[in-house]
């Protein structure tokens, strides 16, 4: 597991662009924390530095949104409201993800079985503008990739 201290939105950011630039098409992003730990915002960053130029917005309601446009194509889903796991067959997110593009889903920890290739990203809240990130992956696909964030942002590694 990589744990990361960040102070402020700008670490956030600097985060989010060195996760972006590891993202492969087929990846699975499970984002948990609790609410206003940052999963959207760490979204948007991460949409921008794919290159997608639509404004994200929360798929609470929708459940998944797709951008189109970047480096990769980003398919934007929130679990927040899900009622029983066996709804997570209806959205479609295998299909939509074999399609192509990189599938992130906040509130994603009941879908983990689903693609267990994934890798999460959990935030928490330390204070109004500090947030700790832990991120880990069971797949081998991450180890080297995990490996190469933590010496991209060694000065924010807890
Ligand atoms: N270092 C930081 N990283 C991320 N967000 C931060 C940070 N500091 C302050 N914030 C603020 O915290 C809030 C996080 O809200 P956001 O909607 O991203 O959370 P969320 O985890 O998606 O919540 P929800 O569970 O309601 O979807 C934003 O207002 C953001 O500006
Ligand atoms: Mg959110």
């Amino acid at each position: 597991m990589l744990k990361l201290s960040l102070a402020d939105l700008t670490d956030t950011r600097r985060f989010a662009v060195a996760f972006a630039a590891m993202l492969r098409n087929g990846d699975v992003v499970l984002l948990d924390g609790e609410m206003g730990a940052g999963k959207t915002t760490t979204t948007k960053l991460i949409a921008e530095a794919i290159g997608v130029v639509d404004d994200v917005t929360s798929p609470t309601y929708t459940l998944v949104h797709t951008y189109s446009g970047g480096r990769l194509t980003l398919h934007h889903a929130d679990l927040y409201r899900l009622k029983s796991t066996a709804e997570i067959d209806d959205l479609g997110l295998e299909e939509m993800l074999s399609a192509g593009g990189v599938l992130l889903i906040e509130w994603g920890a009941p879908a983990g079985e689903l693609f267990p290739a994934h890798v999460f990203v959990s935030l928490s809240i330390d204070d109004e503008t500090g947030r700790t990130v832990t991120l880990g992956s069971r797949s081998e696909i991450w180890a080297s990739r995990l490996e190469q964030l933590e010496a991209d942002l060694q000065d924010l590694v807890v």
